[in-house]
């Protein structure tokens, strides 16, 4: 089913929650108890035959993620179906609404193992209800043996709210995560479900919001949210009958140092095929043949200096810096160039691994983009590359503030965050496949969203419209052909597509 667009931090949640309880009167073992009976149709729905003499085994942590376990649990005694609790802590020692939940169970006679004394886990589908919204820092231990031994089980796993070890906020597992088939998740959307790790390890994803009021969410204001089709649809118009090659722009791309053609060379391709009215590239001058025999479409100008490159700035409606650029002399003087006109630019690769150099040449202004996988990301902010991975959220709005514009932080669910009524929303592009982790990729999306600056969209509108674009090529590229062996040229016949 589809999932609701915006997308909360696991602070923001525990706010919904409060909200709902608060100002709504709506109960924490009430809201529990729905959480619980979500996750629980949600099994028999996706695994009928458990009604039918399957076995749960439920692992309960030590907090409220727990507690819901122990509702699934208590509803699956209700129905006579055979289950096996398995705690992580002593129920003894539970409290607050966790509390109330293993109370329930316990008054149906249900019977709880410790993990500790566990031999092996049998039960047909196993549910993880050990760590949710509330984990903090690494996981070890207990919890840390328990993981490992559901994903070594080979049985089906449901992970309740979120797969326990991974990060609500930034996606990453902290040192380990459950691996789950199916991901129940509740009343917000966990950022962390949909970028990072999270992808691989939620499975599918259903979400139900307990039934609270709409104005809940009113309360608690999104920054972050999925980018969704529906929405980008409105940026792209039919072509006018009358229209004429200068209606849709002319995109410059600047790039492709000796021995580096190709990067600007596919990048000036996706640009023709993404409805450029014209595109000129701007390379070498031994890559200028390659160019015109691969595609006479664009016009390849040999440039040597910053000189020419001024003479190719005029008339041209965005420019796209960076594929190939290298990061010798000659790139850092087109680089340049570039910055001191005020087009719409995108800059990507080696004009990103320059900047992360000059810092000082790079103004901030709403009509930049920049799209930077994580190790150009590091460099830029001068953090390592696991420091991007364990807060891209926060390394993408910290790239943002520089460049003023769209920031692209690139990656199993890629990141956008652009200016939005006077502060940074982020969205998490969802779509994309590990066979588009292949040489080329990058300045085939540069390309795309480069020819949408040159046909007039803002650089918010472009990357986000962009990197969509970009994904769901790859998806439909996967999906034809398979992952492996997927080549970045093949994506920009399905842009076109997409795009028309
Ligand atoms: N290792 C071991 N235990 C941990 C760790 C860790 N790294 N981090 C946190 N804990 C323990 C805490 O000490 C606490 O007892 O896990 C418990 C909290 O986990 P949660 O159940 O995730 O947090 P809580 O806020 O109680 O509940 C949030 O409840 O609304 C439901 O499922 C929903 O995810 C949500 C959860």
């Amino acid at each position: 089913g589809s999932l609701p667009h915006s997308l909360y931090t696991a602070e923001q949640t525990r706010n919904l929650d409060a909200e709902a309880i608060q100002v709504h009167g709506i109960s924490g073992i009430e809201l529990m108890k729905r959480a619980g009976q979500a996750a629980f149709e949600a099994v028999l729905k996706q695994w009928p035959q458990i009604a039918r003499g399957g076995t749960l085994q439920i692992f309960c942590g030590a907090g409220n993620n727990g507690g819901d376990g122990y509702i699934i649990a208590a509803l699956a005694r209700q129905r006579y179906i055979p289950v096996r609790v398995v705690t992580l802590k002593d129920p003894d020692q539970l409290t607050g609404d966790a509390r109330k939940a293993w109370e329930w169970y316990r008054s149906l006679s249900g019977r709880t193992q410790p993990w500790s004394e566990l031999i092996s886990i049998t039960g047909d589908l196993v549910i993880d209800a050990m760590l949710g919204t509330g984990l903090t820092g690494e996981v070890s231990g207990d919890y840390a043996s328990a993981i490992d031994a559901i994903n070594t089980s080979g049985k089906p796993v449901i992970a309740i709210d979120i797969p326990s070890g991974l990060s609500a906020d930034s996606g990453m597992a902290l040192g380990r995560s459950i691996q789950a088939d199916l991901t129940v998740t509740f009343i917000g959307m966990k950022r962390g479900l949909v970028t990072g790790t999270g992808p691989q390890v939620c499975g599918q994803i259903i979400f139900s919001d307990l039934q609270v009021p709409a104005a809940v969410y009113e309360t608690v204001p999104a920054t972050a949210k999925l980018i969704k089709k529906r929405e980008l649809t409105g940026l792209i118009h039919p072509r006018a009958r009358d229209a004429h090659k200068g209606h849709y722009g002319h995109l410059l791309i600047v790039g492709g140092d000796h021995g580096m053609g190709g990067a600007a060379i596919m990048a000036a391709e996706a640009a023709m095929r993404s409805g450029a009215g014209l595109v000129t590239l701007a390379t070498r001058p031994e890559h200028v043949m390659a160019s015109m025999v691969r595609r006479p479409e664009v016009m390849a100008r040999a440039v040597a200096t910053g000189i020419d490159l001024e003479a190719l700035l005029k008339g041209k409606t965005a420019v796209v810096i960076g594929p190939g650029l290298g990061k010798e002399a000659w790139g850092a003087e087109l680089l340049k160039v570039v910055l001191s006109s005020d087009l719409p630019v995108l800059l990507d690769a080696d004009a990103l691994n320059l900047l992360a150099e000059t810092p000082e040449l790079l103004q901030a202004r709403e009509n930049c983009v920049i799209t930077p996988h994580p190790g150009e990301a590091s460099r830029m902010l001068g953090v390592t590359i696991p420091e991007i991975a364990a807060d891209r959220f926060g390394s993408v709005e910290q790239l943002q503030a520089l460049c003023g514009g769209a920031a692209v932080l690139k990656g199993a669910g890629s990141l956008v965050a652009v200016p939005e009524n006077g502060h940074v929303c982020t969205y998490i592009c969802r779509a994309g496949n590990p066979g588009m982790a292949v040489a080329g990729m990058g300045d085939v999306l540069s390309g795309v969203i480069g020819a949408l600056l040159a046909q007039g969209l803002s650089a918010a509108e472009a990357a986000r419209l962009g990197v969509w674009l970009h994904a769901s090529a790859g998806d439909e590229c996967a999906k034809a052909e398979g992952e492996a062996g997927m080549a970045a040229t093949d994506l920009i016949p399905a842009v076109r597509r997409l795009i028309n």
